[in-house]
């Protein structure tokens, strides 16, 4: 049965860590805590926020609501890396506790800048009669600690609706200007971009315009998290369009997309090379986030939340719910993204495993496929009935991955079915299974598909087609879930 919360109880603060401890103790014994993935210590963790490299770490946020599975008051949780790979848990990062933000910091970016990170986050402000103002705020994080600046850098437009948060803040050095972009709706409910510039990081914004992007001005009905970044040459927009339902997505009406094109900060326009495409195929995966780097390297990473809004989760019963995706490098290849596991991943294998029938549960499977149509059912049972179904088509070039074979089904609404179309024929899978997901690397990064599973005890074993070899390896933990608070 799924829980009923009322408004007191999703948006009630927390006032120490000993509140959420008996929570705390009973998820841990659950069979489905992931084993290499970062997930809230308790309760809902969702969109990535704040991600950068400042001083030889890796920082990273998640929009955490404590209490349970639940969409309420959102704190910034934060967690750091040496390598991407190994994380610790840090504690809260960032806390409702001004009147700017008193019903939740909401999404936001970090920008690093000299010695200081700075994080830009979105003060989600209610009124008594719950009528919301979204500020866009700033922090400074000094040693680890978060010191909020008193005022908000600015307020919402009256020409736009309530909805305008999630601030991505970059410099752009040609033009010697910082530049936020801020995911909005207008008016009469269409998703867009607006956006504030400056020539200082913390204070002299002003609203610059909204972003034009020719041939989507009716593209969804609000443009989530959006951020843009030059990767190989090309401008790279990226945003999660929601209200809306895409070709090819069955009834989803949230998104995650990306555009390749030119940006031009002069007319404030983005003008795509072609169209849209989906960051990942998957059915749980939202509100990707690509990291501030201050790394003198040309790496672009990315994160994402597992999961998605309106949704439910079986782990709803155990008070606790989503992860981030595994950060992945990327590249623009033939005009399109090629998003490959962030290297050094490979650090987590403990063991390479004899393929035999039966998965790990946490572990990764390459596969090399030769051409034709191609079946690899993963978590069936012994017999190998049930599972999650991947089946290629080559003379259409299409995956289809269906999961209505699995024991615990869910989110079935939305619906259990979705094509990967593919560009080449199918000749690689590179597929990482945590105890509540699994990440699916199609042809080197060419596509890839994300999804929560719950398999129950019995469902660990796979069959694969012969024109498939399987090479496997079983990982190891790269989060300590250690109750930090
Ligand atoms: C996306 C989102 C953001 C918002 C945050 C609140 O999932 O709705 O737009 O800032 O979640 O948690």
């Amino acid at each position: 049965m799924m829980k009923e919360w009322t408004q007191d109880e999703r948006y009630r603060v927390l006032k120490s860590s000993e509140d959420v401890r008996d929570i705390y103790e009973h998820i841990c014994k659950s069979a489905y805590r992931q084993i290499y993935h970062i997930q809230p210590v308790t309760g809902l963790s969702s969109d990535p926020n704040g991600f950068a490299f400042h001083q030889g770490k890796w920082h990273l946020f998640y929009q955490w609501c404590p209490w349970g599975a639940v969409h309420g008051l959102k704190y910034w949780y934060h967690v750091t890396s040496e390598d991407l790979v190994s994380w610790k848990n840090e504690g809260i990062g960032l806390k409702p506790d001004t009147i700017y933000d008193n019903k939740g910091t909401h999404s936001g970016s970090a920008l690093p800048i000299g010695n200081e990170l700075y994080l830009y986050y979105t003060g989600n402000h209610r009124d008594e009669n719950w009528i919301r103002t979204p500020w866009t705020c700033a922090a400074k994080l000094s040693d680890g600690v978060p010191a909020k600046l008193p005022e908000p850098l600015f307020g919402p437009r009256p020409d736009h609706s309530e909805h305008q948060r999630d601030p991505k803040a970059f410099y752009n050095a040609e033009r010697d200007t910082y530049y936020i972009f801020i995911g909005a709706q207008t008016l009469d409910k269409r998703g867009c971009v607006l956006v504030y510039e400056s020539k200082e990081p913390l204070n002299g914004w002003t609203f610059a315009g909204r972003l034009a992007v020719p041939g989507y001005e009716q593209f969804g009905g609000m443009w989530e998290c959006p951020c843009i970044e030059r990767i190989d040459g090309k401008d790279v927009l990226i945003f999660s369009p929601q209200y809306t339902k895409l070709p090819g997505r069955s009834e989803s009406t949230n998104h995650n997309v990306y555009l390749i094109g030119s940006m031009d900060y002069d007319t404030l326009t983005f003008t795509p090379d072609s169209c849209y495409r989906h960051l990942d195929f998957g059915f749980d995966f939202y509100a990707a986030q690509l990291a501030a780097n201050a790394d003198t390297s040309d790496r672009n990473v990315l994160i994402a939340w597992i999961g998605l809004p309106d949704n439910h989760y079986p782990t709803e019963e155990e008070d606790w719910e989503g992860s981030m995706t595994l950060p992945r490098e990327l590249r623009v290849k033939d005009g399109q993204l090629l998003q490959t596991p962030v290297s050094g991943i490979e650090k987590l294998r403990t063991q390479e495993l004899v393929p035999n029938g039966t998965l790990p549960a946490a572990g990764e499977l390459e596969v090399h496929v030769e051409k034709g149509d191609f079946d690899l059912n993963l978590f069936t049972k012994e017999d190998g009935t049930g599972g999650m179904h991947l089946h290629y088509n080559a003379d259409e070039q299409i995956c289809t991955v269906d999961r209505t074979g699995l024991d615990r089904r869910f989110n079935e609404q939305i619906g259990e079915i979705l094509d990967i179309p593919l560009d080449q024929q199918l000749s690689s899978l590179r597929i990482f299974i945590d105890r509540s997901s699994v990440e699916f690397f199609v042809n080197n990064g060419e596509a890839v598909f994300t999804s929560h599973v719950y398999p129950t005890e019995s469902e660990c074993h796979y069959t694969v087609s012969k024109n498939g070899k399987v090479k496997m390896w079983k990982l190891g933990a790269s989060v300590v879930d250690d109750f930090v608070i």
